[in-house]
């Protein structure tokens, strides 16, 4: 398509980054279905999209990147704000001149031979106060097509910026798929992202995690409001009333699942409904209350352990027009994961299009592979997905894989409380990353790679966000994973987390007991749901209890962690740190729970 805006600001941009670019042609995209179509043969012509078997997988694609691009490249992305103070202990840091300098050399006559196509985007519902606009220039057919899945795109982005300037400038190149000459550089100052060298989905499709979390919690610091790693659910009870929570879990802790998750035959009447699986943004709205929309449009997620146990609306969600990356291939041209229902065939074509034999030592689909689906495939979808207004917030629960310490759930004491919580969470590293085993990595909010400032005034930015809302959600901490002495599961996840998720809910509206902690409010054994669920009192005891021995350990551990953020921490939140350590080393009752409370 052909120039199609009047809007001077973006036409000069365009103009600039092509003379540096040097591109044959520039491509406008309006984000129809005849576009997808063209790109997409396109893409097949060049072998960057292979067509998947049309009768099982309607509409459905397969891409193999390069084997040196699979994943985020936290070592090669950059803040880059005026002085490094700004961005932190936790970030990369690139002067913006110099980073500028060193890519804009890059760009110069990267595009050359190649078409540059111009991705206009919304991110958040359309019309809706809290969206955004970025526009993308990318030479890449593959982000074109991701991005339109990911995003509301092309003409309906055009005419919500209308003549405005205020759009996020985002430069994309693969360049030639070099690591070193890979950079994912941020520009908060300038609402500018430049990504070279790269094709892979988290570096590339740049209203994801570049936009919609670097920028945008920038841009949430700077205007009031909030830019999060959270998924957002709806929990609709028998009686119709919906209450809508946003959670945050670190990778690797099933935040997809969470956020798709299906109650168990004893919840009949009982339905969660997905808004989000992966961001929020979340404004306080005229009723004092925090509203929150997605704004993503698709679900870019990690396909290995995806199954019809796990996760069944995501299975029903690939089932058409989804773009896979990097998954296996079976002889008759479906899919497949480690991880996916049923005994793996005998043969497959693995992720880099080598034959793969049932019974190889070797992974036949990448641990990174990935699925883009619309939105719109999940039967689970709710029907405020797409609502200008967002969704109210009534909780906010933030999440970690801990083999011990935390118990299955706690509710903080208050605001500052719960802020505490999001800052000193913690997840144990699992088999699957390098590095050791069952070692507690901080992941603040689940933001540590994702908050495009000093992550201390991003603290300080979460409590002076309490005065900004006078009916503030409740804020909990859950964590699915504790262990018994034999290093079995307390808890069987999954669906049952509902029962977890029920409780939640009520203490949301004020409405069910607890029993109050030195650390928060946990549940009693009679303030579960548990009926069905094969599980003794001992056991939902030891999953909910709260230990004191355990707490010390984690409280100086959460210390180290305040002490790596330097003189930006908020002062409340180490207080809040010693007022345990306090509890924790001088109360002489050392465990808290059901049993030990009745007795
Ligand atoms: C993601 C991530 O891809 O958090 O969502 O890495
Ligand atoms: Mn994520």
């Amino acid at each position: 398509m052909s120039n199609p805006t009047s809007n001077q600001a973006l036409n000069q941009w365009v103009n600039e980054m092509a003379a540096m670019c040097k591109p044959d042609r520039i491509v406008w995209c309006d984000g129809s279905e005849e576009e997808r179509r063209r790109l997409t043969e396109e893409a097949v012509a060049q072998g960057i999209l292979i067509p998947l078997n049309q009768q099982k997988r309607p509409g459905c694609y397969l891409h193999r990147s390069n084997p040196n691009d699979v994943a985020r490249v936290e070592h090669l992305t950059f803040i880059c704000t005026p002085n490094r103070e700004e961005a932190g202990p936790t970030n990369n840091w690139m002067a913006p001149d110099e980073a500028y300098a060193k890519l804009g050399g890059l760009f110069d006559g990267s595009m050359k031979g190649r078409t540059m196509y111009v991705v206009p985007y919304i991110m958040g519902p359309a019309g809706s106060p809290i969206s955004k606009i970025g526009v993308e220039l990318t030479d890449s057919i593959y982000v074109v097509l991701n991005m339109r899945i990911m995003t509301r795109m092309g003409t309906i982005a055009l005419k919500q910026l209308g003549e405005s300037g205020d759009f996020n400038r985002g430069l994309h190149s693969t360049l030639d798929v070099n690591p070193d000459r890979r950079f994912i550089c941020h520009f908060p100052q300038d609402n500018t992202i430049w990504s070279v060298g790269s094709g892979y989905g988290g570096n590339v499709l740049l209203g994801k995690k570049c936009l919609a979390l670097r920028i945008g919690s920038y841009l949430g610091r700077n205007e009031g409001w909030l830019a999060e790693h959270m998924l957002i659910l709806g929990v609709e009870s028998p009686e119709g009333q919906t209450t809508y929570v946003a959670a945050a879990f670190p990778s690797q802790c099933g935040k997809t699942n969470f956020a798709m998750l299906i109650p168990p035959a004893r919840f009949k009447g009982w339905k969660v409904w997905t808004v989000g699986d992966d961001i929020a943004w979340m404004k306080v709205g005229s009723d004092g209350r925090l509203y929150a929309v997605n704004p993503e449009a698709g679900y870019f997620g990690v396909a290995p352990g995806t199954n019809y146990k796990s996760n069944p609306n995501a299975m029903e969600s690939v089932k058409r027009n989804t773009i896979f990356t990097n998954v296996a291939m079976t002889s008759d041209g479906d899919v497949w994961w480690e991880g996916m229902d049923g005994e793996p065939p005998a043969e497959l074509t693995d992720w880099q299009g080598r034959p793969w034999r049932k019974g190889s030592t070797e992974l036949a689909a990448h641990p990174n592979s990935r699925f883009t689906a619309p939105m719109a495939n999940n039967p689970a979808l709710s029907k405020h997905a797409d609502d200008p207004e967002g969704v109210p917030i009534s909780a906010i629960i933030f999440g970690g894989r801990r083999a011990t310490t935390v118990p299955l759930v706690i509710q903080s004491f208050n605001w500052t409380h719960g802020v505490y919580f999001g800052s000193t969470m913690g997840s144990e590293t699992t088999a699957a990353a390098v590095g050791k085993v069952g070692v507690v990595r901080r992941d603040p909010f689940a933001m540590l790679p994702f908050c495009g400032y000093h992550v201390g005034d991003y603290f300080a930015h979460w409590l002076n966000m309490q005065a900004r809302i006078p009916n503030p959600p409740k804020i909990f901490m859950v964590n699915w994973f504790r262990k018994d002495t034999e290093g079995k599961f307390l808890w069987p996840g999954y669906g049952e987390n509902m029962r977890v998720l029920k409780w939640i809910v009520d203490r949301a509206h004020v409405r069910i007991g607890g029993l109050e902690t030195p650390f928060g409010w946990v549940p009693r054994e009679e303030d579960l749901e548990l009926s069905g669920l094969d599980i003794s009192p001992e056991r939902v005891a030891a999953a909910t209890e709260v230990d004191l021995d355990e707490w010390r350990t984690e409280l100086e551990g959460q210390g180290e962690f305040f002490k790596s953020v330097g003189d930006r921490l908020p002062r409340v939140l180490d207080m809040q740190r010693q007022l345990f350590l306090e509890r924790a080393t001088t109360l002489t009752k050392r465990k808290w729970n059901t049993l030990h409370h009745n007795k």
